[in-house]
């Protein structure tokens, strides 16, 4: 019997050009930019790695900003495609659940957007918090975003539309692929999600649970922030913000 490996099958969809196309965009989101603003000194000061870079959408901003930088992707297209349009940067394939092998650096900045933590299955979260940790220097800083539990459609399934029937199609199969491998835990959960057409299964938590187990990890987290860039504080809704921000150092 062979065991399911979430990782590498989020990290299939991510060879397919379509994705890598999708991917090619320069834009960074509100929280994005205030937590690039709010790590500025963090940034300047070091080297920068940034997890995931796709087609390397922050690659030209770090890049230009720190001391050196390193981008790391899981997929061959996106690592090629963000070489050719960055040629000469350090930019290399690999899995995120392997970042301690770069120990040989040591990090003022680590930056993993658009939820790419996500990707990996529960268990083996807390080991990747704790790998990050260790690339950074004592006052580095640490942001990223995941998917929030709390989302009031963190649960949906596919539409049914009517007016785009082989679409729908596709969305349905891609989620009954998935979600026999959909659980939850205690603060967590493992969801099926609208992502390239139903495809992926991404690690959902909360804003306490995510707290507790940066802290675990040996961080203390600066803020939480919003889609919309608001700083979410105890008791704020976060019902509709389907990620959170988190700046840790
Ligand atoms: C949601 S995309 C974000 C791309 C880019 N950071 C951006 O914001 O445009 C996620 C990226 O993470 C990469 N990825 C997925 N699983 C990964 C893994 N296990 N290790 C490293 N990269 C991974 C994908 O190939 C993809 O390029």
């Amino acid at each position: 019997m062979t065991v399911f490996d979430q990782t590498l099958y989020n990290a299939e969809m991510y060879e397919d050009d379509s994705v890598v196309e999708f991917y090619r965009s320069e834009s960074w989101s509100t929280p994005e930019l205030l937590s690039l603003c709010r790590s500025k000194q963090a940034i300047e000061s070091g080297c920068v790695l940034d997890i995931g870079i796709g087609a390397g959408r922050t690659t030209r901003v770090l890049h230009g900003m720190a001391k050196g930088y390193v981008g790391i992707d899981i997929s061959a297209k996106m690592v090629a495609a963000a070489r050719k349009r960055f040629p000469g940067v350090d930019i290399r394939q690999l899995n995120l659940r392997e970042i301690h092998l770069l120990s040989e650096r040591t990090f003022s900045f680590v930056f993993a957007p658009y939820a790419v933590i996500d990707v990996l299955p529960h268990d083996q979260r807390q080991t990747l918090l704790s790998a990050v940790r260790n690339l950074l220097s004592p006052t580095g800083a640490f942001v990223f975003s995941t998917h929030n539990l709390n989302y009031r459609h963190a649960h949906a399934v596919p539409a049914l539309d009517p007016r785009h029937p082989w679409q729908t199609m596709r969305s349905w199969l891609n989620h009954f692929a998935s979600r026999k491998h959909c659980h939850t835990g205690e603060g967590y959960a493992i969801l099926n999600d609208c992502s390239h057409s139903w495809r992926a299964l991404h690690h959902y938590t909360d804003r306490r649970a995510q707290v507790r187990d940066l802290e675990r990890a040996g961080f203390a987290v600066e803020a939480i922030l919003g889609l919309d860039g608001r700083t979410i504080g105890p008791g704020d809704d976060d019902t509709e913000d389907w990620a959170l921000h988190f700046l840790a150092r």
